[in-house]
């Protein structure tokens, strides 16, 4: 037994030192048992609460207040705190909860660390155009090093919502538009993030379950309209891809799903990911995603939030307070059993214990290892690399790129001077000076390049005669100008959803301007998103797709121009021709009249005055070198049910520069009890060519890859013929016939 005092003169004798939870030689689930014993249903509760600590990342209205908070971590009425970070912040409310609670449990705290914390890396969307998880694994992996390093647990990553709509803000947070590349992609970060659960890892949360990529019109926080078997095939493979590679924790989403809201479906939660996919970590809300379920119209009160949440199997509650104020009522009611609180709670203390909070609650408060881990030059350098290899090459007439480092470059754009605008919603603790990212002008400064800068547009995204001037006339001093266009970083991310994701009126204007001086034009385009491109398309001799890339932006932009890096990125969103082509994705259902019906062109789905295809297709990237494809070869033209093909083709370097090609596979199932996409990524291959090397490229498909599911989620796959396709992007393939018997 131990006496402890508070600092405000509170003693009591403290069982904890000496109570089997706190016996490391005891297995977790004893330890948990034991101190659920302990607890009150009050303390219990407390544990279901998540308090935000910092800047806020949604509305402030419960917010009550530093002093209030701290009294509440004392009295154990906080399991969790977001948006606080630094190994002195995080120690005194650390020390708060161990030393001045009746039962001293540690507080888990949380951080949306995206795509890094101080050293930032490629917004995920640029990330997996990059067709590497093993790229995308260590990149979650360094973010969770240097966050770890800074006081935190646990991050809300990665949101592995498919993605189809570039109005949404958020497409810059997920891995794209295909399920398949998604969930690798989505695995892999997961493991990047939790490796061995170590003290340089983090908690990984899987977001935001489920369906939240489908919202309408891409409005933030908009009605989602999914059927059960699109849900089956679509849009859960990804989750429970990332929950099977191990995530700890899923969120809620905010939207509702069939009629309930997600923080309240049971089915979602109790059903498919607790019973169905064995989810065993615990579940956190999204930022007041329980109280809305009352804006939703689903719930009378808090009280009925709290009832509904946690009887639907969520748990851990972010910023309503529901939870933490209503549940001893509803106990004690008998509305809520203590079997399913103790199963909450559980859950949650699982991984307190799992990472060894109760054992070494600072264990991640200690300045030397922020020092050691953080933003250091090891992790800059793996950031560039990502930021080459997420870098997508639309468009390369008459091989205007690389550029030649004796040639004079105009280069013009306001994004290509301004690191702020490298910054989008999901910077972590990125945002002060000293982390500042490198832009396009410091990257070619830092490569000796000769080059002279005008704005063309300003911040506001404006320009005027007198800017025009000015660029033209650098551009006529030149030998190629390089133009940075887009819109801005801080346009990506949480409620930044935009309705006509283009490229500028202004920024067309003086493309149109620099074209009229005859130079070749290699246009940068830097968004969170896919652009619609196709008026500036005309003007440019040179696509560069930028994405937002992070720290070593400008360096990493730098290497891919001058071909110190040739891009190998494909692009995970298709681009779309105009915005009312809009959701536009390569998987796309036939529709019953795919083509002219009348052999006049006539009576078809289509539009009258654009066409269906997308600009730039899901898949798609060039390279400053070229591939040919060989004929592709499967090895068996008729298999059983339970049988396995494999599929070769011949891929061969056919231009003069060491490249890296993503040779892709997708099937069709043709009739089916309920019908197939046109084409589904079934696999990928990046290789690296020399110039004239030839590689072959196999694949293999079977049951597991080529069935489907229905509605109910019962993987589904009937006899009769198979299309697989083998190409370097959804648009350009070659098509072999399987038939399964
Ligand atoms: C709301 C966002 O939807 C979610 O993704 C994020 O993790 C939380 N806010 C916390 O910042």
């Amino acid at each position: 037994m131990m006496l402890v005092c508070t600092a405000s003169m509170v003693c009591y004798v403290n069982a904890q030192t000496t109570s089997p939870y706190r016996d490391k030689k005891l297995s977790i689930e004893q330890r948990i048992a034991d101190l659920l014993k302990r607890m009150t249903v009050e303390e219990k509760a407390g544990q279901l609460n998540q308090l935000n600590g910092g800047a806020f990342t949604g509305p402030a209205a419960n917010d009550p207040g530093q002093k209030a908070k701290m009294d509440m971590v004392r009295k154990g009425q906080v399991g969790s705190m977001l948006n606080v970070s630094g190994t002195a912040e995080t120690r005194v409310i650390q020390e708060i909860a161990v030393k001045e609670s009746r039962l001293g449990i540690p507080v888990i705290f949380a951080l949306d660390v995206i795509h890094g914390y101080k050293t930032i890396f490629p917004i995920p969307l640029a990330d997996a155009c990059a067709w590497d998880p093993e790229l995308s694994r260590k990149a979650a992996e360094i973010a969770a090093k240097e966050a770890s390093a800074e006081g935190l647990h646990w991050t809300f990553a990665p949101m592995v919502d498919i993605s189809r709509d570039p109005r949404w803000g958020r497409v810059m947070e997920g891995a794209g538009e295909d399920p398949y590349l998604g969930s690798i992609i989505g695995a892999a970060r997961v493991k990047g993030f939790q490796g061995n659960f170590g003290k340089d890892n983090l908690l990984a949360c899987v977001k935001h379950f489920a369906v939240y990529g489908a919202i309408e019109a891409g409005r933030e926080y908009n009605q989602v309209s999914v059927d059960k078997v699109n849900t089956w095939n679509m849009y859960f493979p990804t989750y429970r891809a990332a929950v099977e590679a191990g995530a700890a924790t899923v969120m809620n989403s905010f939207n509702v799903y069939e009629g309930v809201p997600a923080s309240g479906n049971a089915w979602l939660v109790n059903e498919v990911l607790k019973k169905q996919w064995g989810f065993k970590g615990f579940l956190v809300s999204d930022w007041n995603s329980f109280g809305e379920m009352i804006q939703h119209g689903y719930a009378k009160d808090n009280k009925d939030v709290a009832m509904k949440a946690i009887n639907a199997g969520s748990m851990m509650d972010m910023e309503t307070r529901a939870m933490v104020t209503e549940i001893p009522a509803l106990v004690k009611e008998g509305k809520v059993s203590m079997k399913t609180l103790d199963a909450a709670v559980g859950a949650i203390l699982y991984w307190k214990f799992r990472i060894g909070l109760f054992d070494d609650p600072y264990m991640n408060c200690d300045p030397q290892r922020e020092k050691q881990n953080v933003f250091i030059t090891e992790h800059r350098l793996l950031s560039r690399q990502a930021a080459q290899r997420s870098v997508v090459l639309l468009k390369n007439s008459q091989q205007v790129l690389p550029l030649q480092q004796n040639q004079k470059i105009a280069l013009i754009g306001h994004f290509a001077a301004s690191s702020e605008d490298i910054f989008d919603f999901w910077v972590a603790n990125a945002k002060s000076d000293p982390y500042k990212p490198s832009t396009l002008l410091d990257g070619l400064k830092e490569a000796g390049v000769t080059y002279a800068f005008a704005k063309g547009y300003d911040e506001q995204l404006n320009t005027s005669d007198v800017m025009i001037q000015e660029a033209i006339t650098v551009a006529n001093a030149s030998d190629i100008v390089v133009v940075n266009i887009g819109i801005s970083g801080k346009l990506a991310g949480e409620d930044r959803s935009i309705a006509m994701p283009e490229i500028p009126e202004a920024q067309l204007q003086l493309l149109k301007a620099l074209r009229n001086t005859g130079k070749k034009i290699v246009a940068v385009i830097s968004a969170g998103r896919p652009l619609v491109l196709t008026k500036a398309k005309p003007f440019c001799d040179a696509i560069v797709y930028a994405w937002i890339l992070g720290t070593e932006q400008g360096n990493a932009l730098t290497d891919v121009l001058y071909g110190k890096y040739n891009p190998s990125a494909k692009t995970v969103m298709s681009f779309p021709y105009a915005v009312g082509q809009i959701p536009v994705y390569y998987n796309h259902m036939n529709t019953s009249r795919p083509n002219p019906t009348d052999g006049q062109g006539n009576w078809y789905s289509r539009y009258r005055d654009i066409p269906n295809e997308p600009l730039y297709p899901f898949g798609f990237g060039l390279s400053y070198t070229t591939f040919s494809y060989g004929k592709p070869s499967v090895s068996a033209s008729s298999i059983g049910m339970n049988g396995t093909v494999t599929i070769q083709v011949n891929v061969t370097n056919s231009g003069k520069l060491a490249g890296e090609e993503i040779v892709q596979l997708y099937i069709r199932d043709p009739l089916a009890t309920r019908i197939r996409p046109v084409k589904e990524l079934k696999g990928f291959q990046k290789i690296s060519l020399a110039p004239g090397e030839t590689k072959v490229v196999s694949f293999t498909l079977n049951k597991s890859t080529m069935q489907y599911f229905d509605e109910n989620g019962k993987p589904q796959l009937e006899p009769g013929k198979i299309s697989i396709f083998v190409g370097g992007n959804s648009r350009d393939l070659q098509e072999l016939i399987l038939n399964l018997q």
